[in-house]
């Protein structure tokens, strides 16, 4: 379900010290990003960066300010402050804010008539599937994803890693997660074996405005350390969507029914810093513990992290013709193309 928040949104400049040129940074701003799990925002203002652009996060009462952790009245961070009567205050001099970003009370001259323009600069937001997405610019070219059916299906467990910051690209992140020619080699110790290595190069691919979606089967292997070690679920089918630019939702189907739903969602902190939500979601396996499941899925995870953190360069090259591009790299291939067509230049991008 999505709840559609009044935040008043400003337009956010380009950051100072950004690692974007102002060309990509300003198509960036367009689009929704996952920032947070709704579960951790408390009422204790949180510091998180999108887009090289400090923010301040917090509860206040029944919404949330999301602002450029910035006081208005002498630049102070508003994330060394603190919560108090559904306000946030500022750590400085105590002006406090509400959740629209205006200024409600100054405790040096309480009679002041305020003047509006003593507002912080909010961002839109949203709250979808239990995260709070955010568009800096306010005016999104992107949508937010679609995890229909199993938001609403009470037989599918659900179980959340992160938000944790990688130190990749958002770009390269996401390329690897529509990749699914790496499973049978970056994930060798895991679910991965090489003789389906042509399994996963062969796929379905289409794409629309907002959406690319791929589909495959892959035979892959379950090793004694996993919680799944059932021969039962050795051949999975693999339906993907990536939600441009950054979410994917790939569903794993087994035999009799089972499904394991797995969404991947990246926020770009800087040009080469990339911040992860995973959630997934399982219509079986109920009495493995969940402990067990999440230290089997950050195996698999942490298998793509290494490699992506080494990738050169660190972001994806915009011109194609900079790297060598086979079958099996339809959808990243369509991805980057979606990127130069919004007008992303150069040699790097997110
Ligand atoms: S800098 Fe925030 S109240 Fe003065
Ligand atoms: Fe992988």
């Amino acid at each position: 379900m999505t709840i559609p928040v009044d935040s008043s949104p400003t337009t956010i400049p380009y950051p100072r010290e950004c690692t974007f040129s102002k060309n990509d940074w300003r198509i960036l701003a367009n689009m929704w990003y996952p920032l947070a799990l709704e579960s951790d925002i408390a009422d204790a203002p949180k510091k998180m960066k999108l887009l090289d652009v400090d923010l301040v996060i917090a509860r206040l009462g029944d919404g949330y300010v999301i602002a450029k952790d910035v006081c208005i009245h002498r630049g102070a961070p508003l994330s060394k402050g603190w919560v108090k009567d559904d306000c946030l205050v500022c750590p400085y001099h105590g002006y406090r804010y509400d959740s629209e970003g205006q200024c409600v009370l100054v405790p040096s001259h309480p009679e002041w008539k305020i003047p509006s323009k003593l507002k912080l600069q909010t961002v839109r937001h949203e709250i979808k599937y239990g995260l709070v997405w955010v568009c800096l610019s306010g005016d999104p070219i992107n949508q937010l994803p679609d995890w229909t059916p199993e938001e609403e299906d009470a037989n599918y467990r659900r179980f959340t890693l992160g938000p944790e910051t990688w130190d990749c690209s958002a770009g390269r992140t996401i390329e690897n997660f529509i990749d699914n020619a790496h499973f049978s080699f970056v994930h060798q110790s895991s679910f991965g074996q090489e003789e389906s290595a042509t399994m996963g190069a062969e796929y379905e691919f289409t794409q629309d405005e907002y959406t690319m979606t791929m589909e495959f089967d892959y035979k892959a292997t379950n090793p004694d350390d996993s919680p799944i070690a059932d021969v039962s679920q050795l051949d999975r089918h693999m339906h993907r969507t990536l939600f441009l630019p950054f979410s994917t939702r790939t569903a794993i189907s087994y035999p009799e029914g089972k499904e394991h739903i797995i969404h991947f969602n990246i926020a770009p902190v800087s040009a080469r810093k990339a911040q992860l939500i995973a959630v997934f979601h399982r219509n079986f396996d109920h009495h493995v513990p969940e402990e067990d499941l999440l230290a089997w899925e950050k195996k698999i995870i942490y298998e793509d992290k290494a490699i992506i953190e080494l990738q050169k360069p660190e972001e994806i090259p915009l011109d194609v013709a900079q790297e060598v591009h086979s079958k099996a790299d339809k959808a990243s291939l369509a991805f980057r193309r979606w990127l130069v067509n919004l007008g992303l230049e150069g040699e790097m991008s997110a």
